[in-house]
């Protein structure tokens, strides 16, 4: 991830609107997205995005799928266009974010996905896959405790993926949700980037 240190998750930017177009081009999904200042990698995909996109395992074919931390979009989206008969929950703490995400849904008519706040998620939704490229900036705690909530939230078979620098901690994120109890595997590493998958550990019989 490189965010650059702005406030991208404040819930409420009130630096000015300028939106700019950002191409997300894939080798199979090619989408225009608008991005904004106030969001998360304004006016280009980040790094650690693009890599997770061109590498990361598909989405299951169907079920609910959640992006945690959509930003402006990028994972969400594409996770829609590759899954379209998945329901896709992207959510977000920064309103203009979740403006520009929904808004990019429409945009690219892609019609299985629902913006909300993290608090408007309904309760009775498991998550069969889980994509993120979380925020990081946040802090050590803070991210632990926002992991667990919605590592919590997946199905007993469900995946959940994130995308984390090595300069960010990606290995001791890796010990530590080991630690917790999850099963944790780096499914690819490129550019300083690994792509850590996490289960529920399965009990041995
Ligand atoms: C590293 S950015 C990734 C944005 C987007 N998915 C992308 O790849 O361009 C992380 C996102 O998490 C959001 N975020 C921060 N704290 C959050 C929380 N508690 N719950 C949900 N999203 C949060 C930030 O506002 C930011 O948009």
């Amino acid at each position: 991830m490189s965010d650059g240190g702005e406030h991208y998750f404040s819930q409420t930017p009130d630096i000015r609107s300028e939106p700019r177009d950002v191409d997300v081009l894939l080798p199979d999904i090619s989408l225009t997205l608008t991005s904004d200042h106030g969001v998360f990698s304004y006016g280009r995909l980040d790094d650690a995005t693009r890599i997770f996109l061109e590498s990361a395992p598909p989405p299951p074919a169907s079920g609910s799928l959640l992006d945690l931390g959509c930003g402006y979009g990028p994972i969400a989206l594409t996770l829609a266009a590759r899954s379209p008969h998945s329901d896709v929950i992207a959510i977000d703490v920064n309103e203009r974010a979740r403006a520009l995400t929904a808004a990019n849904a429409q945009r690219n008519a892609l019609s299985n996905v629902t913006v909300c706040p993290p608090e408007a998620v309904p309760a009775d939704i498991v998550f069969d896959a889980i994509y993120s490229n979380p925020p990081i900036r946040i802090g050590k705690r803070p991210l632990q405790a926002l992991l667990l909530h919605w590592l919590g939230r997946l199905a007993p078979d469900g995946t959940a993926y994130f995308v984390v620098g090595k300069h960010l901690g990606s290995d001791s994120l890796a010990g530590w949700l080991t630690g917790q109890g999850f099963d944790v595997e780096r499914v690819s590493s490129r550019n300083s980037y690994r792509t850590l998958q996490v289960r529920q550990e399965r009990e041995v019989r």
